[in-house]
């Protein structure tokens, strides 16, 4: 039986400061990536991102942006709020996980793709990145605790993976997973948990032009807090739709259950689109408070992208769409 444990989820002032609106991309990323130090640790955020850059990362970041995902609505969310703010219970059940998640080894990174599909395969990441272009494309972040972020993804449509993967007729719904390691992830220690991290969207959503596989971010490769180096992007979804550092994607004709819903099903649903009128039992969802701003903005119907998503819940209703 699982034992509930409360989240520490809740959003404090202390964690907001005045946000930075960028006028120059490249000006910006120069900043961050030359100077960003992290106030009393004195360690600089190039650094932690971790990451050595090889060649291959050198000639692909930063990604073209596709033109059709140049404006979200919205500031971009300073890269240093970002990502020092983080959900990744693997490695705490708290947001200052950047630092303990360094520990990840994730090169060499495979992917293992199986389930109903011609050929099971496992993938190399870096074949990966060999085979499909990335681009870059900034995206709407919401949490269902209420806090947001706008972060510039840089990834690939997942639509170009179901395309490699080729699933089979019967094929309904893909699956993912993350690694499952306690020894350097001591959040999953924590046995109440049900590890590894699983997350489930159906085949229509996969192939939905919003759905992307996040190989960057903020004009780099994937800082390991973020979910290196393979971690999914659903803008229309509350954020923990969005699995980090992928290890399985399997194809199948039956609805995943995810991490949360194992843990708390009245909580926690399939769905969980964003919709600003139905409530979290413990978070409205009317508005949000985006990160390093001190004000609340209404959260839309699908976090703004409805008219990209409404189509794939057509003839579908219920409360249960939403959370
Ligand atoms: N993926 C894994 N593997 N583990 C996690 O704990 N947290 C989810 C999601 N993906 C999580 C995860 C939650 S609750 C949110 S809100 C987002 O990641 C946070 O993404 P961010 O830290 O990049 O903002």
């Amino acid at each position: 039986m699982l034992i509930k444990m409360p989240k520490s989820w809740e959003i404090s002032e202390n964690r907001t400061t005045p946000e930075t609106v960028f006028a120059n991309r490249r000006a910006f990323m120069r900043g961050v990536i030359g100077a960003a130090t992290i106030a009393g640790t004195g360690v600089s955020l190039g650094q932690s991102a971790a990451y050595a850059a090889t060649d291959d990362d050198t000639m692909r970041y930063p990604a073209p942006r596709n033109p059709a995902f140049q404006d979200a609505d919205r500031p971009i969310t300073d890269e240093k709020l970002a990502s020092t703010y983080n959900n990744f219970y693997e490695f705490a059940s708290h947001k200052q996980i950047w630092q303990a998640a360094q520990a990840l080894p994730t090169d060499p990174w495979t992917i293992k793709i199986d389930g109903l599909v011609t050929q099971p395969r496992t993938i190399d990441f870096d074949d990966l990145l060999r085979k499909i272009p990335i681009e870059e494309r900034i995206y709407r972040h919401r949490c269902v605790e209420r806090w947001s972020m706008t972060v510039p993804w840089s990834g690939f449509p997942m639509r170009k993976l179901v395309d490699l993967a080729e699933p089979l007729a019967g094929a309904k719904f893909v699956r993912f997973e993350t690694f499952h390691n306690p020894e350097i992830a001591s959040g999953q220690r924590q046995f109440w948990y049900p590890w590894p991290y699983v997350e489930g969207i159906t085949l229509a959503e996969a192939q939905n032009d919003l759905t992307f596989l996040v190989t960057g971010a903020y004009g780099k490769p994937l800082a390991k807090q973020f979910g290196a180096p393979l971690r999914l992007a659903l803008p229309w979804k509350y954020g923990f739709k969005s699995i980090k550092s992928i290890v399985r994607i399997s194809f199948t004709d039956e609805r995943p259950v995810s991490f949360w819903e194992q843990t708390n099903n009245r909580e926690y649903g399939f769905w969980a689109n964003v919709n600003p009128n139905v409530p979290h039992p413990r978070w409205s969802q009317a508005v949000e408070e985006p990160l390093g701003s001190r004000d609340r903005v209404p959260t839309l119907l699908f976090n703004g992208y409805e008219e990209q998503v409404a189509e794939l819940y057509k003839g579908m209703s219920g409360r249960s769409l939403f959370m």
